[in-house]
């Protein structure tokens, strides 16, 4: 690993240098799997890998975090899970920045955020259960935020595209959001943009999980949570003081299927096809498709669904796992700001996490 090791700069007394970062990255699943890629990169090449953890170990020698299969060796060896370890390492880093970052789904790990914000220590996430969950924990998030140290949040929407930058951008220059509409998910990019009719729902679904595309439990996409969650991260960051109870979410997945072992629910994905069948060919006979749409509107009314939208409408016209945010705003009011592009994928989910440390230095 290219990164510069802790031993190397704390053999005797290390005084930091002013841009010197020093990380521990929390979740070494595909995410931060590709961040570790990255960090052996010339990119990483200034960042201090100190600390690194899953689910159940951890890792604070320098030797083994050096390793090129760190992430494998974590699954076999380590200490056990401790967070106060792993900000002590930070601390004995020395180094001028110190941060914490965040590539796992656990809720829990993100109610710990707005403290290490107010112990001083930057946080850059992936996880969206902050910003994305209660109010509550993004006001306390915001109270967090108005201390010294930063939050970067570019990873939980877009997988990076630059969408929560440009809306602070707007609202900084004193523009305001008035509605935003778009497809926030790539896998249900992918699915709506595949299905024309001519296979069943099931076996595209069957595709796109064996292409990684979505979760290993498919209805943590199609319960249009994720979305939910990315939805009122940007509403709240455009001003809406929105609560998580406040987004009207459709799910695709019928109630008798919903508590189903991931197995059991793999075995009846058929059971998905005749009541989105009947949607396809009702917008077809209209001349629509179907998409899955996460909107807000002026009024601040926020809603998650599949929608009929004409062949000429924007999120038409998307390929792949496209994500698309259309942006209307005070000054953007006749065409919306649209921006668009791969909305998932560990290398670009990665990169923007690196984006956010290299923005510390
Ligand atoms: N994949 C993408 O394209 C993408 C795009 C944008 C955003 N994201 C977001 O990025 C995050 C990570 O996604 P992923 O695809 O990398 O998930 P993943 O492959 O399931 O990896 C999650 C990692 O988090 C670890 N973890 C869970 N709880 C932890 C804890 N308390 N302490 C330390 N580590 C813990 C897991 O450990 P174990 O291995 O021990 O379970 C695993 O290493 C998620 O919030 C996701 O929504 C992903």
């Amino acid at each position: 690993m290219s990164a510069v090791l802790e031993s190397e700069a704390s053999s005797s007394s290390p005084v930091a240098a002013s841009n010197d970062i020093a990380i521990v990255l929390l979740g070494t699943g595909v995410v931060g799997g590709a961040f570790l890629k990255l960090l052996c990169t010339p990119a990483g090449a200034r960042l201090r890998l100190v600390g690194a953890a899953n689910s159940r170990r951890q890792q604070v020698e320098p030797e083994q975090l050096a390793a090129r299969d760190l992430r494998e060796r974590l699954k076999q060896q380590g200490a056990a899970r401790d967070d106060k370890i792993l900000l002590a390492t930070l601390d004995a880093s020395r180094a001028s920045i110190k941060v914490v970052i965040d590539a796992t789904a656990s809720a829990d790990l993100a109610t710990r955020h707005t403290e290490w914000l107010a112990c001083g220590y930057h946080v850059v996430t992936a996880n969206k259960s902050l910003a994305g969950g209660q109010l509550s924990g993004w006001r306390a998030l915001q109270a967090a935020r108005a201390g010294g140290a930063r939050y970067g949040d570019a990873a939980t929407v877009g997988a990076g595209l630059p969408v929560i930058s440009t809306l602070r951008r707007l609202r900084d220059c004193g523009d305001s959001l008035l509605t935003l509409e778009g497809v926030f998910s790539g896998s249900l990019s992918y699915l709506f943009n595949q299905y024309d009719g001519t296979r069943p729902f099931s076996a595209l679904l069957r595709d796109a999980r064996k292409l990684g595309y979505t979760e290993p439990d498919p209805r943590a996409d199609l319960s249009g949570e994720d979305v939910a969650r990315k939805l009122l991260i940007l509403a709240r960051n455009a001003g809406f003081a929105l609560g998580s109870d406040e987004v009207v979410v459709e799910s695709l997945v019928p109630e008798h299927l919903r508590d189903l072992s991931a197995d059991v629910f793999l075995d009846r994905l058929e059971e998905l096809d005749a009541p989105l069948a009947a949607r396809h060919d009702e917008a077809r006979s209209r001349g629509h498709v179907l998409r899955f749409l996460a909107r807000l509107n002026q009024r601040g009314r926020a809603r998650v669904g599949l929608v009929e939208v004409p062949v000429t409408h924007p999120a038409a016209r998307l390929y792949g796992t496209d994500n698309q945010f259309a942006l209307t705003t005070t000054r953007y009011n006749t065409q919306p700001l649209v921006i668009q592009g791969p909305g998932a994928g560990p290398e670009v989910t990665a990169q923007a996490l690196l984006g956010d440390v290299l923005a510390l230095g």
